[in-house]
C-alpha cells in the first residue's frame, strides 16, 4: 500500500494543501498516494481535534510533511490522529529528538560544532554569569547563539554571531537580543555553539541538505536558502553512523565543508518539516515518501 502524507491546509483555501506544498501532493498522488489535510492553525492554537477533522479515518500509517510543529503540539496531532485510526511513522518522542538540538547532539557530538544549552522561557533574560558559566565549557573563541531549533541568521551581528565567547558584556548583549526578536516562538531553550570556519561562513551557500530515510541518504539538495541549483556533494562517511545511531525514520542533515577540508554537520531537522529547495523537483521526495510502487516491490523480490 503506498503510505498517505498527511499536509497542511491552505488557510485560505481549506480543502487545498498549502500551496507552498501543493507540487509535492500533486506528486504524492502521482505516485498513487493518498494526501489527507492538517489544519497547522488549530493545531498551534492547541485545537488538536480540529486540526484533524479533515483526515480521513483508518488511513493507517501516514507521514506528516508540512510547516514546523513544536514538540508538544506533534505529540497532541500523533494522539488525536489515532483516535482517527491513523499512526503517524515519526512518533512525537523521535521527532522531538531530531527537530530539538538536544534531542540529537549526543549522538552528533563528533561530527557537530561543540554545544551546550540551558532551558528557558520565551521572554526570560538570562543572567551574564550564567551565560559565563555556560560558554565555560566551549572552546575558547567566537561563538553562535539559537535557540533549540531555529537561530536569527538573518540578524547575525545582533542576535546571532559572538565575536569572543569570553566577552561576557558582549554574549549577553548578543543573547538578549535573540531573545527579543524570538518573542513567544523561543523554542526549548538558548544553545551556545562555537563557531567554526565554514567555506562561506556568512551564507548557507555552501551547505548541502541531506534526506535520509531509515539511515540511508537517499536524496541531496542544496540548502533552501541557497542561490545554486545544486549543492556541494558531501562525504557522509562519518556522518551516516551517527544519523542510524539517532534511530530517527526520516530526517535531514545540513552540512557543511569546514575550513579544514571535514564535513560537518550544521544542524539536523525532522525530514517531515525540512524545506526543500524551490529547484528540486518535487517529484523525487513524493517518491521516497509514498514508498515503492507495486512494480519495484515485485522486481525487487524476484
Ligand atoms: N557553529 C557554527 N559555526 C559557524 N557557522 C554557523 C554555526 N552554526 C550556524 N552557523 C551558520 O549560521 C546559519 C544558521 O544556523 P543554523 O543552526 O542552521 O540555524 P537555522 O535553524 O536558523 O537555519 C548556518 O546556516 C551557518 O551558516
Ligand atoms: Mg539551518
Amino acid at each position: 500500500m503506498p503510505t498517505p502524507v498527511l499536509y497542511c491546509r491552505d488557510p485560505l483555501n481549506p480543502r487545498c494543501v498549502d500551496e507552498h506544498f501543493a507540487q509535492e501532493a500533486r506528486e504524492v498522488r502521482a505516485c498513487g498516494g493518498t494526501v489527507g489535510l492538517i489544519d497547522h492553525d488549530a493545531l498551534l492554537r492547541g485545537d488538536a481535534q480540529q486540526a484533524v477533522a479533515r483526515v480521513p479515518s483508518g488511513l493507517g500509517s501516514a507521514w506528516y510533511r508540512g510547516w514546523m510543529i513544536p514538540g508538544d503540539r506533534y505529540a497532541a496531532l500523533a494522539e488525536a490522529l489515532e483516535r482517527r485510526g491513523t499512526a503517524l511513522l515519526v512518533t512525537p518522542e523521535r521527532y522531538r529528538a531530531a527537530h530539538e538540538l538536544p534531542g540529537w547532539y549526543p549522538v552528533f557530538a563528533d561530527v557537530t560544532p561543540a554545544s551546550v544549552w540551558r532551558p528557558t522561557k520565551p521572554g526570560e533574560t538570562l543572567a551574564g554569569e550564567d551565560l559565563a558559566v555556560l560558554a565555560e565549557s566551549l572552546p575558547p573563541g567566537a561563538g553562535i547563539v539559537k535557540d533549540y531549533v531555529k537561530s536569527r541568521k538573518h540578524e547575525w551581528e545582533q542576535a546571532c554571531f559572538v565575536p569572543d565567547l569570553a566577552d561576557t558584556v558582549g554574549l549577553a548583549r548578543v543573547v538578549r537580543r535573540f531573545v527579543e526578536l524570538q518573542e513567544e516562538f523561543l523554542a526549548g531553550g538558548v544553545v551556545l555553539r562555537s563557531f567554526e570556519a565554514f567555506s562561506r561562513p556568512e551564507s548557507v551557500a555552501a551547505e548541502a541538505r541531506v534526506w535520509w530515510l531509515d539511515g540511508e541518504p537517499r536524496l541531496l539538495t542544496p540548502h533552501p536558502d541557497s542561490p545554486f541549483e545544486h549543492g556541494p556533494r558531501p562525504d557522509l562517511d562519518r556522518i551516516q553512523p551517527a544519523v542510524r545511531r539517532l534511530g530517527c525514520r526520516f530526517v535531514t542533515t545540513d552540512v557543511a565543508l569546514r575550513s579544514d577540508g571535514v564535513w560537518r554537520v550544521v544542524e539536523v531537522g525532522d525530514g517531515q518539516v525540512s524545506d526543500l529547495h524551490p529547484a528540486v523537483d518535487r517529484g523525487e521526495l513524493a517518491a521516497l515518501l509514498v514508498g515503492p510502487s507495486p512494480e519495484d516491490r515485485s522486481s525487487g523480490e524476484r
